[in-house]
């Protein structure tokens, strides 16, 4: 018996000098003082002896427990210090700028890169950049554009009237040509984007909020060559092509004479699908010479003064210059979509 005392003492001190962390401190806790540890099962042995050996080494298994256990309670207190020295010594020296977060950049949307690569093209060919209200009065969306009250014309564009009389929002950027040629510096060149609203079920290319970026030329001897150039001029840069695939049809528009539109070949199809209505061509703008009548309601005169205007649909130049087959997608707010510009 008093050889086992002794080796345990011993086994125990080894362990106990091994012991560097709390979890391995606690194994030595349950390995000898533990419910069935060393200590406890020499406890059980020494009720199985005889009277004169448990004097002799109760006091002794006694002398071992207490020792055990104090040099335990040392050594827990030794590894808490020191880890909380540690840690202290960590929080000291923590380097606030070592942590870089990674950082999501964002872009800009590709509507707003559109707009203001549209910007910049046509104020390097020496037009300004106008501007109009979204919420219109009926004259300036339809009567100064040739569009009277009951004009059949009218059915061209679905409207979104307010409970205000006489007030929309705007279905064009057009009306922005009227509150132009008002102001009568002539000659004049500018190019207005913004919203127009329609009130129209919405497909692949037709949305009923969208962006139009309207043109306005007006001085002396301006015709349809002029218009053609500037047309051909802006979009071979846009799309950044020599050679288009477009196509210019006559059309009617109150407020031109004559009326053209262009469009341009489906690029997301051979044969036809639902983005160009199964006709192979994508419509992207109306055009035309500025209507006589248009001049002369704001005091100017056509005899003297010719203009043309135009109205690309920047909603789908941003389809036909990004690929982007689903005009919804770019007011959908979906970030896997707008991750991609
Ligand atoms: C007009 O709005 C005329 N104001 C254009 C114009 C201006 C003609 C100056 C003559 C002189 P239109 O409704 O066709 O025309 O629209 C012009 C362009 O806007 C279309 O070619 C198309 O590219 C785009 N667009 C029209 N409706 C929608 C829609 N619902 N969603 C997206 N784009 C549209």
């Amino acid at each position: 018996m008093k050889e086992q005392i002794s080796s345990l003492k011993e086994k125990f001190i080894k362990a106990l000098g091994a012991a560097t962390t709390n979890y391995q401190l606690e194994e030595v806790r349950i390995t000898y003082l533990g419910r069935k540890g060393h200590i406890a099962t020499l406890m059980d042995t020494l009720k199985t002896l005889g009277l004169e050996e448990k004097k002799e080494y109760g006091p002794l298994l006694n002398e071992l427990k207490q020792h055990i256990q104090d040099q335990f309670n040392a050594k827990k207190h030794q590894i808490t210090v020191q880890q909380q020295s540690h840690a202290q010594a960590l929080k000291q020296f923590f380097d606030v700028t070592a942590y870089i977060p990674e950082a999501d950049t964002g872009s800009l949307h590709p509507m707003t890169q559109v707009l203001h690569h549209v910007q910049d093209i046509f104020l390097s060919m020496g037009y300004e950049i106008a501007d109009g209200p979204e919420v219109e009065t009926e004259y300036y969306n339809f009567e100064a554009l040739n569009i009277a009250k009951d004009h059949p014309a009218r059915e061209m564009w679905d409207t979104l009237w307010l409970d205000i009389p006489s007030l929309l929002l705007r279905t064009h950027t057009s009306p922005v040509q009227v509150r132009a040629l008002e102001k009568k510096q002539l000659p004049l060149a500018l190019v207005a984007p913004g919203r127009c609203y329609r009130h129209e079920a919405t497909d692949a290319s037709h949305d009923f909020v969208f962006m139009q970026v309207e043109g306005l030329l007006v001085d002396k001897q301006i015709n349809l060559g002029h218009l053609l150039a500037t047309i051909k001029s802006f979009m071979q840069t846009f799309f950044e092509k020599e050679k288009l695939d477009i196509r210019i049809r006559p059309s009617y528009f109150p407020f031109v004479k004559p009326g053209i539109e262009i469009d341009i070949e489906c690029p997301f199809c051979n044969h036809g699908c639902s983005v160009c209505k199964e006709t192979e061509w994508i419509e992207a703008c109306g055009a035309g010479l500025v209507h006589p009548n248009v001049l002369e309601f704001s005091g100017i005169d056509a005899k003297e003064q010719t203009g043309f205007a135009f109205g690309f649909g920047l909603t789908r130049l941003a389809m036909l210059k990004f690929g982007i087959n689903d005009i919804r997608l770019l007011h959908s707010g979906n970030i896997e979509f707008l991750k991609q510009f």
